[in-house]
């Protein structure tokens, strides 16, 4: 999975490293779930590669040129620039309010970013791969694009079905016709897994094999439009805000990624992208594909630089049952969710409720349903009376485990679940590695109600041999800190309560994975901080 691997032999030190995006988001609009979710999902993957020992660079960010952006700008009186400035904050604060971990944040109007728009742009114009020309279209306003005769729908632009302008003016335009039959192998012959899930590969591959891919109109006229990437070979135009948006992955490579002597002095060299290209993930929705899927595959086709490994589209979320917009008045402010349930309340609903590649659906009421019995009953109540029983029996000390003391099994039983091979790590890693994080927490959930129904079976409060009990608690105390080591990636701050109440060294951010996810390692006579409940009930939460 990771993008790079240098293993070099006996004991030396092995390099692994994963790089994944989210796309950068419109600072036309606040964020919204939406946003939340594709980020979210990529803290997950990035917290999870870095607890396996990878290096790992996190980029997210935000798209800040075009039309959109202009229009809503100038309905507030502002510069785009100053409307950007202001917009960003919104992302960056939620970012943080979700606990999202990003290594970078690119800004499309970042200087270092337009220097190498600008440097593609003369590149891709001196190899021939674009050219002007005169051409008259239908043009999409709200959607910044061109649409072809056959392809406007009543005078109605297809994808977004408002009315469309007819345009013609010269323009320029990226040759990208002539790299339909090298995208159709790659993506059915060289790289079966470039794009999931399979639903959306075959949207895709249909779309290839059943239309003839057209070039693509990179300009606009500055007299139209003045707020994008100007042209380096003819200033009267800028740049179509996704080709500027879409080389954001790679441009920040060359400046934003951990390396040692990045920044500027590597602009000069497009060829060499540093240790980072290409990217493991690019996790989109749906509603980019064609962009990303084509446009951007052809970008990089003629570049001659690497396909991302992989380009994931997920899901769409309604918001009970309704598509979400601001006329219906339904949109989802995540910040709210985050206030009124906590941040990791809210960032296992998204996760545990559907699976990634399909759509689901929001509402305060499934959210209550999973917080009460995933949350607070089943992972809260575990933590809760496996501490209170180790203060009352053994004065807030892990004992001595007794392994003689294991009757009927049960303790063979949950230590299978953390043993290397056939445990929840092989399990999470191949899990992780598909993007199907509802299996992931499925699975440890049915761990964290093996350990709870252990609690029924062993009835420690009547148990009277002192090294059965023993036994049972320390299971327990070893099995809530395996817990939290997997509940990381999800639920950080939740992860990180849990190591605290266990009074266990570090942080888990800091630990390894696979060195830490074995049986044995609290030590007996750890003193435990049994501390506030994780995840109090909501109905008393509402009482006054
Ligand atoms: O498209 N359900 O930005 P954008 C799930 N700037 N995900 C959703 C969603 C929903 N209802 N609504 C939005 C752009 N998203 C371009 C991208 S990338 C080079 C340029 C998420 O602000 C999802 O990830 O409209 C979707 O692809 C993205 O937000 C669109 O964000």
């Amino acid at each position: 999975m990771a993008s790079e691997e240098t293993q070099e032999t006996a004991g030396q030190k092995v390099t692994d490293t994963f790089y994944i995006t989210t796309p950068i988001y419109y600072v036309n609009d606040v964020p919204h779930i939406g946003h939340a979710y594709t980020t979210i999902a990529a803290d997950i993957l990035a917290r999870y590669n870095r607890l396996k020992g990878r290096e790992v660079f996190f980029l997210t960010g935000t798209d800040e040129h075009g039309q959109k952006v202009e229009k809503a700008a100038h309905e507030k009186g502002l510069s785009p620039k100053d409307h950007a400035d202001a917009m960003v904050e919104n992302y960056r604060l939620l970012w943080r309010k979700l606990d999202i971990r990003h290594d970078a944040f690119i800004r499309t109007t970042d200087e270092e970013h337009i220097t190498i728009v600008r440097k593609i742009l003369q590149e891709l114009f001196e190899k021939g791969e674009i050219e002007k020309r005169l051409y008259t279209g239908w043009y999409c306003v709200p959607d910044e694009r061109f649409w072809t005769e056959k392809e406007v729908v009543d005078g109605k632009c297809p994808d977004c079905k408002r009315p469309v302008e007819q345009i013609a003016e010269e323009n320029y335009f990226f040759l990208m016709s002539k790299y339909q039959d090298r995208l159709i192998q790659y993506i059915t012959e060289d790289n079966p897994l470039f794009i999931l899930p399979e639903t959306r590969k075959n949207e895709v591959l249909g779309f290839l094999k059943n239309n003839t891919l057209g070039d693509l109109c990179i300009s606009r006229p500055k007299q139209r439009l003045s707020w994008g990437i100007p042209l380096p070979f003819d200033e009267n135009f800028v740049t179509y805000v996704w080709f500027d948006a879409l080389l954001n992955y790679y441009t920040a490579t060359k400046y934003l990624a951990p390396k040692e002597g990045n920044l500027k002095s590597q602009i000069s060299s497009l060829k060499s992208a540093g240790d980072w290209w290409p990217p493991d993930h690019h996790l989109i929705g749906k509603d980019i594909l064609t962009t990303h899927a084509i446009y951007w595959s052809a970008m990089l086709l003629a570049l001659e630089l690497e396909l991302p490994k992989n380009i994931f589209a997920h899901g769409w979320w309604t918001v009970e049952g309704k598509k979400m917009s601001k006329s219906f008045g339904n949109v989802v402010d995540p910040n709210q969710v985050a206030d009124e349930f906590g941040t990791d309340a809210f960032r296992y609903f998204l996760f545990r409720e559907v699976p990634f590649g399909l759509d689901g659906d929001f509402s305060k009421q499934a959210m209550v349903q999973r917080y009460n019995t995933d949350l607070a009953n089943d992972l809260g109540n575990l933590l809760s009376r496996s501490l209170t029983m180790l203060e009352k029996y053994r004065r807030g000390e892990v004992p001595e485990p007794v392994d003689s003391k294991d009757r009927e099994g049960y303790e063979k039983r949950i230590k299978a679940w953390f043993t290397p091979r056939e445990g929840l790590l092989t399990a999470f890693d191949g899990f992780l590695g598909r993007l199907e994080f509802h299996h992931a927490l499925a699975r440890l959930w049915l761990v964290i109600n093996e350990i709870n129904e252990y609690i029924q079976h062993t009835v420690p409060w009547k148990e009277k041999d002192e090294g059965t009990l023993s036994n049972i608690l320390y299971t327990l105390c070893e099995s809530l800190r395996l817990v939290a080591l997997f509940l990381y990636p999800f639920m950080p701050s939740t992860s990180e309560k849990i190591w605290r109440q266990l009074n266990l060294e570090g942080e888990v951010s800091g630990m390894n994975l696979d060195a830490e996810a074995v049986w044995g390692i609290t030590r007996p006579g750890t003193k435990i901080n049994k501390g506030a409940g994780l995840f109090p009930r909501m109905e008393k939460r509402r009482a006054p």
